[in-house]
């Protein structure tokens, strides 16, 4: 069970532990002297208050205290106290409760800024507190039972405190997604994880299986899962508030497993090739705290899901495929298998016509090169949502980045026998000729943002404040966030 998340007004004397925030200028000896604490042993573990430096000590009353470095007051803000939050709560494993007066770090905030911060601070400390045990046969079970966010605010601040446990509650659950492996969460098992979720949330669901797939014609869907024994499924779910103030539609790339099909990747690329449902996880993991949120918009998912193998029957290179609005694909590599399954994915969320479509995928190697595992790629066909969507990122913590759509690159993925080829003929921009390839499955005038997720839908380094070695559920925050504040874009 993960640990209880809630709001106090100041802190509770059974709490074990309690964090300690320290700005710079906190950090001196004198100042730390002052807060009742062990300069001279903070010092010498080279505590000074700075960003993500922690420490344990016992204060002069006798309290067992965890110092967090902030940095400089001027420069805290929700990320931040995010990121410190996370820290605690991962440090404090050992002990059953821990205090985290973090928003005394941020006296001048108030209303809706101080809610915020607030709301950043639980989704921190549920965040950090994130294990994958799942597969381990003897795993300690957790101690830390209870968070406890302390500071100023009344009824407001201990709601945001609510909600903030449930967005890492469902941004955890798309990293267990991620985390379980392919054999395990097969498309049925992910579509299954995707009606309880319904269920819970009282949502509309549809679940497609092969004979509804090859009756709504999802040819790219079906081409990728013929070289598989696992049946493949394709999940529409909706949101619908009373009376709703557009439409946003989201899209997520669903392979269970990866393994590039007859155009096989080497065993050490097919390693982490469980996340290639790294978009469908988070679009799920949004839909998981989308009643703790409550955005005003009708919210549509759309996930197409399978594995891509390559038993006998596989679709070989060379084969053309016929997508669900008729355009015709020369599957040239069967590895870029996610651009297929969205195309067609997009054909129904185009038909739908939202008032704009999101859809996150781990769809290019190319955009690890690019940007590394910290920030995504973001591509559109409309400047004004585009900035939507990375603002909303801005805030909610996950980094984005744009790349663009160029007219003069859409040539190269031109097939000598088909509509199109499914990968470029020129080297390089991988990212940015996947991009164009989906675009020309998004209708005219519905402004669409890609977000590739293929670098940061994953966290190969050690353990660093809200990450830990696994799936990140990057996106969960970004589209709570954006469903949260959502308006229809102008065209
Ligand atoms: N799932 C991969 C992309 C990926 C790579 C995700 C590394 C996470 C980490 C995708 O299906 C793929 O294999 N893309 C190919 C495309 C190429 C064949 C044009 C790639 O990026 O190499
Ligand atoms: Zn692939
Ligand atoms: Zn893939």
């Amino acid at each position: 069970m993960s640990p209880a998340i809630v709001h106090a007004k100041a802190v509770p004397a059974a709490s074990e532990l309690v964090a300690i925030p320290v700005t710079t200028a906190e950090g001196t000896p004198e100042a730390l002297e002052a807060l009742g604490l062990p300069a001279a042993g903070l010092a010498a573990q080279g505590f000074a208050g700075k960003v993500d430096q922690l420490a344990f000590a016992t204060r002069s009353d006798g309290r067992n205290v965890i110092v967090i470095g902030l940095g400089e007051a001027k420069d805290i803000d929700t990320n931040g106290l995010r990121r410190a939050a996370a820290r605690i709560a991962r440090a404090s494993g050992r002990v059953k409760s821990v205090a985290l007066p973090l928003l005394d770090a941020v006296p001048e905030l108030s209303g809706n800024a101080l809610a915020e911060a607030a709301r950043a601070i639980a989704e921190g400390a549920g965040l950090g507190a994130y294990r994958f045990d799942e597969f381990r046969s003897a795993a300690a079970k957790p101690v830390l039972s209870r968070i406890v966010v302390v500071g100023r605010g009344g009824q407001k601040v201990a709601e945001a405190v609510a909600e903030g446990a449930q967005i890492a509650a469902a941004q955890n659950f798309a990293r267990d997604l991620v985390n379980r492996p392919g054999g395990s969460l097969t498309p049925k098992a992910l579509a299954a994880e995707a009606v309880k979720i319904a269920r819970r949330e009282k949502l509309k669901i549809t679940v497609l299986g092969p004979k509804e797939i090859a009756e709504r014609r999802l040819g790219g869907l079906l081409g990728v899962n013929r070289g598989s024994t696992q049946e493949p499924r394709f999940v529409e779910m909706a949101y619908e508030p009373a009376s709703p103030t557009g439409t946003l539609a989201l899209v997520g790339k669903g392979i269970t497993f990866d393994s590039g099909g007859l155009s096989i990747k080497s065993g050490e690329g097919m390693m982490t090739m469980k996340m290639d449902m790294g978009g469908a996880a988070a679009v799920l993991g949004f839909f998981a705290a989308v009643r703790a949120v409550a955005p005003k918009c009708r919210v549509v998912g759309y996930m197409p899901m399978t594995d891509n193998m390559s038993n006998g029957d596989a679709t070989r290179p060379g084969d053309v495929l016929t997508m669900r609005d008729g355009t015709t694909v020369e599957v040239l590599n069967t590895d870029a298998e996610g651009r297929l399954i969205l195309a067609d994915a997009l054909c129904l969320a185009s038909e739908a016509k939202p008032d704009a479509i999101v859809d996150l995928a781990t769809l290019t190697g190319a955009v690890e090169v690019a940007l590394g595992s910290r920030i995504a790629a973001v591509l559109s066909n409309d400047e004004n949502w585009r900035t939507t969507v990375q603002s909303a990122a801005d805030r909610s913590g996950e980094r984005m980045w744009p790349l663009p759509l160029p007219d003069d690159y859409r040539p190269f993925i031109d097939s000598d026998v088909a509509d199109l080829r499914n990968i470029s003929k020129s080297k390089g921009g991988g990212t940015m000729t996947a991009g164009l390839f989906l675009k020309e499955f998004v209708a005219a005038g519905i402004p669409w943002a890609h977000i590739d997720i293929a670098g940061t839908a994953w966290w190969a380094e050690g353990d660093d404040a809200e990450f830990s070695k696994g799936g990140t559920g990057y996106g969960v925050r970004l589209l709570l966030e954006l469903a949260r504040t959502f308006s229809p874009p102008r065209r």
